[in-house]
């Protein structure tokens, strides 16, 4: 007989925040300063779900060291405004990607460590906690947005797996289903499965989040369910979704967009507005849900948190940026 655990991160139903009132008590708890404020608004900070949504509310603590300079975009614009190339390449992929099957889901950690394993993303999550950050996402087509994320830092997973001396670099991958993923099947000339890349040390940096959540529930399928990537110093093609398998390795992974187009996609990708991408520049950015054009920040405005990782790098030039 199946018996059905409650995860640590659940919340019962009726201690889960209408999906309206959100927002609002967020913006009145940033606001209020005040413990007692908080603590009549009660301490649980999931919301619920939307009738039909079958993402589970989940408990999550914001972790107030990670702040906003800008409003958070509204949900409903990040859902359905997606890059997910697997479901197609343009930007409402939301509606279709709602056959991904989120639950049971496995990650595999193999390569170069001490402790490699397939985990289940529930146990993974129990293991590792989880909490709220807010977050500015860039994308190279120089749209910006701010997110909520719910999940765990990346360097805790970093530290399960024991990396091995010669670890230099995890190539992550995302599934490859074609009977789930129907742009996998109309479009045979990219090159899946999507890959993407980045340095052990990077993965350390305070920064790097692995993703189970956003806006107090169950990250959407459209937004990389169960498992996906938050880098908010790097181009967002670099936040890979719905990851399956980390590989630690010495050799650099060659991304998907490197392998397509690597004059305009390089490894590094970081924010810089004084790097042009090839056919546009990257000095301002749209910010999505305002249309509002408003200046690009190096890193994306956290040199402070991720500069020293490039300080003996400067001689890539160009290359750190595109
Ligand atoms: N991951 C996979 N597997 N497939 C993709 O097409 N697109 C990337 C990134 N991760 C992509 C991906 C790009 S270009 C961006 S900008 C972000 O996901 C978009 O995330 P969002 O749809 O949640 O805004």
């Amino acid at each position: 007989m199946l018996i059905k655990k409650k995860r640590s991160w659940e919340i019962a139903e009726r201690e889960a925040t209408p999906e309206g009132v959100y927002m609002n008590r967020r913006q009145i708890m940033a606001g209020a300063g005040a413990i007692g404020l908080a603590g009549a608004l009660g301490t649980v900070r999931g919301a619920f779900a939307a009738p039909g949504d079958e993402r589970l509310a989940m408990n999550a603590v914001r972790n107030e060291a990670f702040q906003l300079d800008r409003e958070l975009t509204p949900e409903d614009v990040n859902l359905n405004y997606n890059n997910f190339y697997e479901f197609g390449s343009h930007k409402e992929i939301a509606k279709d990607a709602q056959v991904l099957e989120a639950r049971p889901w496995q990650v595999t950690i193999d390569g170069l460590v001490d402790n490699p394993t397939t985990i289940d993303i529930d146990d993974l999550i129990s293991k590792m906690g989880i909490e709220e950050r807010l977050y500015r996402h860039r994308c190279v087509e120089a749209w910006s947005m701010t997110v909520p994320w719910i999940g765990f830092p990346f360097a805790k997973l970093v530290e399960m797996a024991g990396p091995q001396a010669g670890a230099k670099y995890i190539r992550m991958e995302t599934f490859n289903d074609p009977s789930v993923a129907r742009g996998i099947k109309t479009q045979p000339w990219y090159p899946w499965p999507y890959i993407e890349g980045l340095t052990v040390e990077e993965a350390q940096n305070d920064l790097a989040f692995l993703v189970v959540g956003a806006y107090g529930k169950q990250v959407a399928d459209q937004m990389g369910a169960p498992l996906r990537l938050a880098l908010p110093w790097k181009y967002g093609f670099k936040s890979i979704k719905s990851i399956v398998k980390f590989t630690f390795t010495n050799e650099r992974p060659i991304s998907f967009w490197e392998q397509l187009q690597a004059r305009e996609y390089a490894f590094w990708a970081n924010v810089n507005p004084k790097v042009p991408h090839p056919r546009w520049t990257q000095a301002t950015e749209r910010v999505l849900h305002t249309g509002e054009r408003v200046p690009t920040l190096l890193f994306n405005g956290y040199e402070e948190q991720v500069a020293s990782l490039y300080a003996d790098k400067q001689d890539l030039g160009d290359l750190l940026y595109r």
